[in-house]
């Protein structure tokens, strides 16, 4: 007889927001005549940038063509695309990362997901709270969080990293030494960054600890402020104890498109053996690489048109940012988050458990955000909502909300 995976029956409930898109439709259903605006899951409501569509035909027209015809990608991307991300996203800046050191994938979520694979089940994770259930949910999968404590919605082999008002939301140096820390800057979901000063610092712990980083970057495209870091790679040190993760998902609108990448540098080590070389196994074993169609897309947003065109984009997320927090900041709400990042945390009135307030505001106002307890214990009291809709139901959101 075969055995399932009993990690699996572990997990809590189903993944955050399959929960909340159910409570949507079954309020549709019962409700048709109240039209529901979703400010809940990271969902972009944009078009593909004109440069990105104009890049997507050319490569379909070469795919029909027994000439330029492509079938497998190479194992971490074409070439194209690993020296555009190489050269824009890391050389521009100072930063020295290779070619050879970017795995192309089909996004973040992925990548951010499966990359717990090339650990042993031994190590023990660091989170913040709240975090991108992302991270937990996978490292339960795979064995790594011990039991569950309905409680206190804990897992006992998990360290927890606590972010709240208190400290701006920035995580503090945890008190027990963890093998692998997951950071999130500018963060999913409170919206928050921290200085580069404060990245030195888990780049520093992180060398003398012999932790490993894993570095989300998936919202880096909406710092505005000077100080934020761009990639931990600005970081001196952070080639020997860091690997990082980007999308194309919320800079070029890619949520449906699928690209992203991870970068591995070389010297990052364990015992001599490199991660880059794990990493590079898995891809190489259980990936057949995104498609090259996708891959010519994902090289046009760093072409001189589409940078244009997806600054413009990201303008248009940050402009719905700022009216969603000056909105209900004037309406008397405790909002921060929406400066660097596309979502607002929202601390729930008098008291009410975020679901409470989930339910309310959908109830009084028709409007979908997600409770910050669904991201962990700190999260309870918050509800996130982005700023990915389109301006037209951000304004009637933040309307309705005011007037409820
Ligand atoms: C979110 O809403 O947190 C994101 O859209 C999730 C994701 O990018 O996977």
């Amino acid at each position: 007889m075969f055995k399932v995976n009993d990690n699996y029956l572990k997990l809590p409930g189903s993944y955050l927001f399959s929960t909340v898109a159910k409570k949507q439709r079954a309020f549709e259903a019962a409700n048709p005549d109240k039209p529901v605006i979703r400010l809940s899951i990271g969902d972009v409501t944009q078009p593909l940038a004109p440069a990105i569509v104009e890049a997507l035909h050319r490569a379909v027209d070469e795919m029909g063509n027994p000439e330029t015809f492509r079938g497998y990608a190479p194992d971490l991307g074409y070439e194209f695309l690993r020296n555009a991300i190489a050269q824009n996203d890391y050389q521009a800046l100072g930063c020295h990362i290779a070619p050879d050191e970017i795995f192309v994938s089909d996004g973040a979520k992925c990548d951010s997901g499966n990359i717990q694979e090339i650990f042993s089940v031994d190590n023990k994770i660091a989170v913040c709270d709240p975090v991108y259930p992302v991270y937990i949910d996978t490292n339960v999968m795979a064995g790594r969080t011990g039991t569950y404590d309905v409680t206190h919605g804990t897992w006992s082999d998990v360290i927890y990293m606590p972010c709240h008002a208190g400290n701006n939301f920035a995580p503090e140096l945890p008190q027990e030494t963890p093998d692998i820390i997951y950071l999130c800057f500018p963060n999913n979901p409170t919206g928050a960054t921290i200085t580069k000063a404060q990245l030195q610092e888990w780049v520093d712990y992180a060398n003398r600890t012999g932790a490993v980083i894993i570095y989300d970057a998936a919202y880096e495209a909406y710092i505005s402020e000077a100080d934020v870091p761009h990639t931990i790679f600005a970081c001196e040190g952070a080639r020997t104890c860091a690997m990082e993760l980007r999308s194309f998902s919320k800079n070029a609108g890619f949520t449906g498109v699928r690209l992203g990448f991870t970068v591995i540098p070389k010297e990052l080590k364990c015992k001599g053996v490199t991660l880059h070389s794990l990493w590079a196994r898995r891809h190489g074993t259980k990936y057949n690489g995104a498609p090259y169609i996708v891959q010519k897309a994902g090289e046009a947003v760093y072409s001189a048109e589409g940078k244009i065109q997806l600054a413009a984009q990201v303008n248009y997320y940050m402009e719905n940012a700022r009216i969603i927090k000056d909105g209900l900041e004037g309406a008397g709400y405790e909002v921060s988050g929406g400066v660097n990042a596309p979502y607002i945390w929202l601390k729930t009135p008098h008291n009410m458990t975020s679901w409470e307030f989930f339910d309310y505001l959908l109830e009084r106002a028709n409007v979908v955000g997600t409770p910050g307890s669904g991201f962990g214990p700190s999260g309870e009291g918050y509800l996130r909502l982005t700023a990915f809709g389109t301006r037209e139901s951000t304004v009637a959101a933040v309307e309705r909300i005011k007037h409820m």
